[in-house]
Formats: structure tokens, sequence, C-alpha cells
């Protein structure tokens, strides 16, 4: 299943190892100005090498847009975009041939399609989410054009060490454009995407790791902001059932959480209620424990989800494997280039497959039209 969305709909094709990525976006509208630089923007906050936690390899993944542009506008036919892989270096993985690494998806692949790529996964390489990124990149410009919303990520832990700051439960505090441009920089600024005061102590966490040939994960938030109330549809189309389902669809992702989540059951009633209060014409929620979500529907307040990421599976650490050709245990140390962490990477294609929800969903309940943008 390479597609995702009913209205808005996003195909991704292509391997880690393959010729070219890419990525066709079915459904936007005409009229939404975009260029390769808007695409591109988000490409580099996902790609390797930005950073001293990520792979050396050097992807420029330099984005062309094959078609559905006129004039600097979309014209509301399929957009196409393609990205040539220049860096890899399938040698790196040869060793590994016939021994499915612990943690990737080698073994399920083999299992389910009598192959798989062991040149760094194909399919299911971390490499395919440059096709998520290119539909999110489209996407986030369409809601924030027409709506205004907009889609920010951070993260919030990294393997035991948690942030020390509570953004989402502060309804206020994404009312101000300042707070919310002073937060990104903060975000962009620190290695690991987190603005916390304590993000140095995370940076010595990841240090640690690699010095182990390790890996570590973490927890990413990520709030929308700007989205008006009515977006969902109770029972089957539930606005977090769909949230869930984009961002669970994306590799190493191991759980999902709304508002408070998992942490909701530990609390009474009344510490869970968000009160309501009235202020400037609108009844709004004093805090936010709901995530901004109400019986599947959108309730105006930011919506806030988090995601947990699971450590990188390749690691130079040796483990033990079997050989699917031998069937005899063997140790297995991963070479080639990988990041020992991959948290702040993937918060830009979690803020992808939330902007591609939110898109799709805006489209097929008539906040966007279809067709094309007026008054454009
Ligand atoms: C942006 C991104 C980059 C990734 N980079 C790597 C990597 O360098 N090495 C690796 O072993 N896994 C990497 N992964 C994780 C694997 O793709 C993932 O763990 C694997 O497909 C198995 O899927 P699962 O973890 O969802 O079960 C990456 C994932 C993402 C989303």
């Amino acid at each position: 299943m390479n597609t995702f969305g009913d209205t808005f709909r996003v195909t991704t094709w292509g391997e880690s190892h393959g010729k070219a990525l890419g990525a066709v976006i079915d459904g936007c509208p005409s009229n939404l100005p975009l260029t390769e630089n808007d695409i591109q923007y988000e490409l580099n906050r996902r790609r390797p090498g930005y950073s001293l936690f990520s792979t050396p390899r050097k992807e420029e993944d330099e984005v062309e847009i094959l078609s559905g542009i006129f004039e600097g506008k979309t014209t509301g036919t399929p957009i196409s975009c393609i990205v040539y892989n220049k860096s890899q270096q399938s040698k790196d993985y040869t060793a590994i041939k016939d021994t499915p690494r612990p943690g990737h998806a080698d073994l399920s692949y083999q299992l389910k399609y009598g192959n798989y790529d062991y040149r760094g996964g194909g399919r299911s390489s971390g490499r395919t989410t440059i096709g998520n990124v290119i539909g999110g990149a489209i996407a986030k410009k369409l809601i924030e054009y027409t709506h205004k919303i907009k889609v920010i990520g951070y993260t919030t832990e990294i393997g035991t060490i948690k942030g020390d700051f509570n953004y989402y439960n502060n309804p206020e505090f994404f009312e101000s454009d300042l707070n919310i441009q002073k937060l990104s920089n903060q975000i962009e600024d620190s290695v690991l995407r987190c603005p916390s005061t304590n993000s140095n102590e995370m940076n010595e966490y990841v240090f640690k790791a690699i010095d182990g040939k390790d890996s570590v994960g973490g927890v990413v938030e990520v709030v929308i902001y700007g989205l008006p109330k009515g977006i969902g549809n109770p029972i089957f189309n539930k606005l977090e059932g769909r949230l869930s389902s984009a961002v669970m669809s994306i590799n190493s992702i191991k759980g999902f959480e709304v508002g408070k989540g998992f942490e909701s059951s530990r609390l009474f009633g009344s510490e869970m209620n968000d009160e309501f209060y009235f202020k400037n014409g609108i009844i709004c929620p004093k805090t936010n424990n709901a995530g901004g979500i109400l019986g599947g529907i959108s309730t105006g307040a930011p919506v806030v989800i988090r995601a947990s990421i699971k450590p990188t599976p390749s690691i130079s650490k040796t483990q033990e494997t079997v050989n699917i050709k031998t069937l005899e245990t063997v140790p297995i140390k991963i070479g080639g280039r990988h990041d020992p962490i991959i948290v702040p990477r993937v918060i830009p294609v979690i803020e992808s497959m939330v902007s591609i929800t939110i898109a799709d969903l805006m489209i097929s309940s008539g906040f966007i039209n279809p067709s094309k943008l007026s008054n454009i």
C-alpha cells in the first residue's frame, strides 16, 4: 500500500539503493503557489548530514518537480516529484547479505516476499520517507496558505532523559506568533530539535550510546495550531484515528498519544477534564489535556500528538542473527553509515504525515475547495 489519503492522495515510490525516489500528489487544488524551494526546505530538514549525530552520508536529496505546476502555481493535475539517489554505497552491505538485521524489516520482508534488499532495506529504508516529506511539504503549504494552520514538532525525550518544558498544556502559548517564532528558532538551533534547557544532558546520553556502538530513541510532540473546530468525524473517521494511522505508518514509530495520552489513565476525571471558559466570544478549554480533540472532532484548541521512536536498528555493536541459507546462528555487526539517533530527522516526516492528514480531511469536509483555491 503506497498511497495515503482519500481526497489529497500521496503515493510514494522508490527504494534506498534504487535510481531515484519520489512522490505523486493527486487531489491538490489548483492555484496554490508552489516552487521546488518549498519542498526542498522540508527535505533539507530530513536529510542526513546536518548535525553531529547524523550519518556522514552526503545525500543532496535535490528535488525536481516533473508535473502539476504552471507559472508557479498548482494546476489541479497530479504533482510528480523526483529525487535521484546519488550517495549509495551498496558494497557497505554485502557482508550482511543473507543475515537479517535484528530490529530491521529484513526478516519480515523475506518471510512475506521471499526476498529483501540487503543494501539498506530497499522499500523499508528510512530513505523512502523522502516521498512522505514531498507530499507533506505541499500539504503544509496548502493548509497554511488557506487557513494559516501550522504544524510544529519537537523532541521531548531522548532515551531516559525528559525535556523540562510543557508547551502543549498551555493553549494560550500558541496564540502568540512571537512565542511560536521563538520556539521554532529554538527547535531548529538544537541538534536534537529539543527546545529544552537540559538538551545538553540529552546530547551526552547520545554520545554515551555512540561510545558503546549503540543507538537511542526518543519521543516527539507535534502541535497543530490554527486548526478550525469541526475537523474529524465520529466513529470510524475520528481525527485521532486518522492521525494515528498516518503517524504509525512511519518506520520506527512504536507509540502514539493524544493530549495526556497514556498518562490520562492515571488521573482522576476531575484532573483530566479540561474546564471551559468564555473568551472573546468563544468557549475555550482552560487546559489542553484532551489535546484539542473531543469525540474525534477538533475543538479549536491546539491539537497535540506524541510519537515514540525506537532506537536505530542498525548498530555496529555485535549481535546475533540467523543466516537464512545455512540456518546457523551467526554474529552480525552492521557497517554502512547509520545515525545513532534518527529522532530529529523523523520530526519533519511526522509533521508531513500530520499535514497530509489535515489537508485530506479539510478537503473532504469542505473546508478547502477540492478543485481550486478561489480569490487568489
Ligand atoms: C527518517 C528515517 C531514517 C531512518 N534511518 C535508519 C538508518 O539509518 N538505519 C536503520 O537501521 N534504520 C533507520 N530507520 C528505521 C528503519 O527504517 C525501520 O526501523 C525499519 O524499517 C523497521 O521498521 P519498524 O521499525 O517500523 O518495525 C529510519 C527511519 C526513518 C523514519
